[in-house]
């Protein structure tokens, strides 16, 4: 009896160990310097939304209207990394990270979008920049995540006028003159695409806008509006990097964007054509000007009039304006040939439908986020598709991960083997993209910290690091550990 029990123990605890620790996966595994880091944005992590001079940004209002999220939480304070900054540094010097992507609150920098500088912000992200450099942490920094100051969407409506364009640059000038020595990996923008649909599309995002919505909009016209003055700004903020900075600073500067894999539900030629027009609408509007000048045509084609065109200049300043291309990546969904005609909107004009399982069998596992399915081998088929369509850009994964319900408690929130799985799994695929010749130099895990999730507050918890919401205290899960054997070829 004994014995039998002693061979059980023996036995469980040899499966945790395969499940959990062990990995063929290293450093080795990938190209040579390519580097780890985890993700975060300014307003997921900082809080003090509105201390030490800050200008409130679209989010601090969007988020004052009942059920705005599930748990009434705001970012007002979050995870407070604006004083535990070097409690995170720490963290991810501990498992073995080489590189940090943070961003940069506008209007902590500009609290009225242009003009008045806040010392106070500023200060900050020098303190964080320093401290990551004392620790060999590297700063891959991204200038805007969602968090337009308010004043800017008062005064113009902010994305949808062009006005919005020089007001970038300027703010992105500054940022270069004054991280610029501290600073080589620049990012604009993330995930446009977000912005444009969420915020001016179906109005899930601040500002909230979209046909039919409490803060008005038109869910046929302004995402295409926004979306071409994110990509102008972009373009202007790298101007201005690759005419006054670049040549003595050295950096490199891109975007970010948001690419789920689209496969076709069935192989026949109406959902395959409903696959390329989901991707061309997705990845395609922003990657297409920027590699090719113009927007794809199946756009130009299905939307029409509603889209707008670049002159010669802007053609000129879009085309070619990324030294590399930041891929967000984290599902797959089917998607088959559909013609929804009940409203004209972005999400109607691609005539396709997503859908989440094939005779009966779900694509993938899911996370604690309903859209959130598990299925490694799209990550391969994305990362291919940017490497073969657009000319086999430098990539670096900017955001990928999974979650668990925010109610998950300790000790038990910190055993997050699913997550374990989700990266040995993704992490094979990118391997296999980069042996068939996909030029990734960085991969960045989302995220360090449970953090705000925007319209799912705290119900959703994405961190390798687990925050305790009452004392901030800081409790490393399980999955830190497998990262570090992958990093440091350790147990
Ligand atoms: C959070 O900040 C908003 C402004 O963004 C403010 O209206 C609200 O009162 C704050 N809530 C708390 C609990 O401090
Ligand atoms: C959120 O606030 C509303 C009232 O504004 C309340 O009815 C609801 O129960 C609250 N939800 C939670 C999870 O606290
Ligand atoms: C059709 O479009 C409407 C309005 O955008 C949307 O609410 C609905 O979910 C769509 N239906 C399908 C099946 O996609």
């Amino acid at each position: 009896m004994e014995l039998l029990l002693c061979s059980l123990v023996f036995l469980l605890m040899a499966a945790l160990v395969a499940h959990g620790r062990d990995t063929d996966l290293s450093r080795d595994s990938f190209p040579k310097g390519m580097v780890f880091g985890t993700a975060s944005s300014a307003y997921q992590v900082e809080g003090n939304s509105l201390k030490y001079g800050r200008g409130p940004c679209i989010w601090d209002s969007f988020l004052k209207f009942p059920g705005a999220t599930p748990d009434n939480s705001t970012a007002n304070v979050t995870v407070d990394e604006y004083h535990r900054y070097m409690d995170d540094v720490d963290a991810m010097v501990r498992v073995g990270f080489d590189a940090y992507r943070f961003s940069i609150s506008w209007s902590r920098i500009f609290p009225n979008g242009i003009g008045r500088v806040n010392k106070d912000g500023v200060d900050y992200y020098h303190r964080l920049l320093d401290y990551m450099l004392a620790n060999k942490i590297i700063p891959y920094v991204v200038l805007y995540h969602y968090d337009l100051p308010e004043v800017l969407n008062n005064q113009y409506n902010g994305w949808l006028s062009p006005r919005i364009v020089p007001d970038f640059a300027a703010f992105a000038d500054f940022c270069f003159k004054t991280y610029g020595d501290k600073v080589k990996n620049w990012f604009t923008i993330n995930e446009p695409r977000m912005m444009a649909w969420h915020g001016y599309g179906d109005g899930f995002f601040a500002p909230g806008r979209c046909t039919g919505c409490r803060f008005g909009g038109n869910s046929a016209t302004e995402p295409y509006i926004a979306a071409h003055h994110l990509l102008l700004a972009h373009a202007a903020a790298v101007k201005v990097y690759r005419d006054r900075y670049q040549p003595a600073q050295k950096g490199t500067i891109g975007i970010l964007l948001d690419f789920v894999w689209y496969e076709p539900l069935t192989y026949t030629t109406e959902d395959e054509f409903a696959a390329h027009r989901a991707r061309e609408f997705t990845l395609g509007w922003f990657m297409h000007p920027i590699t090719f000048g113009h927007y794809p045509e199946t756009m130009m084609k299905f939307v029409g009039e509603r889209l707008p065109r670049f002159t010669e200049e802007q053609t000129r300043l879009v085309q070619g304006s990324a030294d590399v291309i930041g891929v967000n990546h984290y599902t797959t969904y089917y998607v088959r040939n559909y013609d929804n005609l009940t409203q004209m909107s972005y999400a109607n004009d691609w005539h396709a439908q997503l859908v989440y399982e094939r005779n009966g069998v779900p694509i993938g596992k899911q996370a604690y986020s309903k859209w959130l399915y598990v299925v490694p081998w799209g990550f391969y088929k994305a990362v291919m598709h940017v490497k073969e369509k657009y000319r086999n850009p430098v990539i670096i994964i900017g955001e990928n991960g999974i979650d668990q319900a925010g109610g998950d408690q300790l000790p038990h929130a910190l055993y997050d083997t699913f997550r374990i799985d989700y990266f040995d799994q993704y992490l094979h695929e990118l391997k296999r993209a980069t042996d068939d010749g996909a030029r990734v130099t960085g991969y960045f895990a989302w995220s360090l910290l449970d953090n705000f999730e925007w319209r799912m507050g705290f119900t959703s918890k994405f961190g390798l690091v687990y925050v305790d919401r009452k004392t901030f205290t800081r409790y490393p899960k399980d999955s830190t550990r497998w990262f570090r054997k992958v990093i440091k070829n350790e147990e």
